[in-house]
């Protein structure tokens, strides 16, 4: 049965979800701050925008976690003065931990999307990384990133789940928790531990996420909320279908028991199927299809 919870609640239970994460969060996604991470973030970037991105003096970042965005642009040179926020308090001190470990200086801030504590007209890139997908009033939110960019300056988000996209998913989600049994026998992996399920971060986990969007629909709120040059677009298929399909299976192992090999295989296939979406199928299939959406647009 669906869960009706508030505004407040989900806002609540986001901070709570990602204050239990961060400890693993950059782990469990594999988040990367190396080369990989930065052509990565790049390449995300560029294909937001639909081409190669110029140097923002201010940027704030919204739901910014442990900086996976904003500390690749950064080391690619593309980012002047960072702010960074979020929600969560653990997300914004492990992000503060890996810019210290990377060199970057970063100011950190906690606060909701829907209120941001921030003059008018004061970045010129206010960006984010699959976060809208959590924000209860969007339409509220994106007030407050017209508001608090300057005129001119650019709106980007990436990573957002496309409704059939989503739906999509569910296929390889569905077949890999069937397989799971055969799958741990196959590798000699025992069961996740009993309790995994009562955990505090796998109860909030359906909770969290409140919105998968039509391509359109993602447009029109940006248009609503004033912005010009609105840009949607699709990535990731294969790859999403190999990613989910290998997450659903682990995530019935005993983590210490998945051997390195398969996690080898598994990341390796997940970047070359990611550039086989980039190079065969992005330019030719609608944005809607894919599991992640993107948006860009400009302040008059
Ligand atoms: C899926 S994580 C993504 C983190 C990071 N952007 C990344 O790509 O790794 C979503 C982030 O959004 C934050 N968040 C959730 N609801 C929020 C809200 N209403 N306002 C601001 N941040 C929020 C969470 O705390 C979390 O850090």
């Amino acid at each position: 049965m669906p869960i009706t919870l508030s505004s407040e609640e989900i806002r609540e239970a986001n901070t709570r979800y990602h204050d239990v994460a961060a400890e693993h969060y950059d782990t469990k996604w594999g988040i990367d701050f190396g080369e990989l991470g930065l052509s990565q973030v790049t390449a995300k970037v560029t294909k937001a925008l639909g081409r190669a991105p110029a140097r923002y003096a201010r940027s704030l970042e919204i739901g910014a976690g442990t900086g996976y965005f904003t500390l690749n642009l950064m080391r690619a040179g593309l980012i002047g003065e960072a702010t960074c926020s979020d929600i969560s308090p653990g997300m914004l001190e492990t992000l503060a931990d890996n810019a210290e470990e990377l060199g970057l200086s970063v100011r950190t801030e906690i606060a909701d999307a829907e209120r941001l504590p921030f003059a008018d007209a004061s970045f010129e890139l206010v960006l984010g990384h699959a976060v809208l997908h959590h924000i209860p009033d969007l339409q509220r939110a994106f007030a407050e990133f017209e508001r608090v960019l300057a005129p001119g300056g650019t709106v980007l988000f990436a990573g957002e789940p496309s409704s059939y996209g989503d739906r999509l998913a569910r296929v390889p989600k569905r077949l890999a928790s069937t397989l799971a049994p055969v799958w741990r026998r196959a590798l000699g992996v025992a069961p996740a531990p009993g309790d995994a399920q009562q955990q505090p971060d796998v109860a909030l986990e359906r909770v969290v996420d409140v919105h998968a969007f039509a391509a359109g629909e993602l447009a029109e709120m940006a248009r609503e909320a004033g912005f010009v040059d609105v840009r949607v677009s699709g990535e990731e298929l294969l790859a999403n279908w190999f990613g989910w399909t290998n997450r659903t299976l682990e995530a019935t192992a005993d983590p210490d028991d998945v051997p390195w090999a398969w996690r080898m295989y598994a990341y390796r296939g997940y970047l070359l199927l990611q550039t086989l979406d980039r190079s065969l199928l992005e330019r030719r299939l609608p944005a809607a299809i894919f599991y992640n959406l993107m948006l860009a647009a400009h302040k008059r």
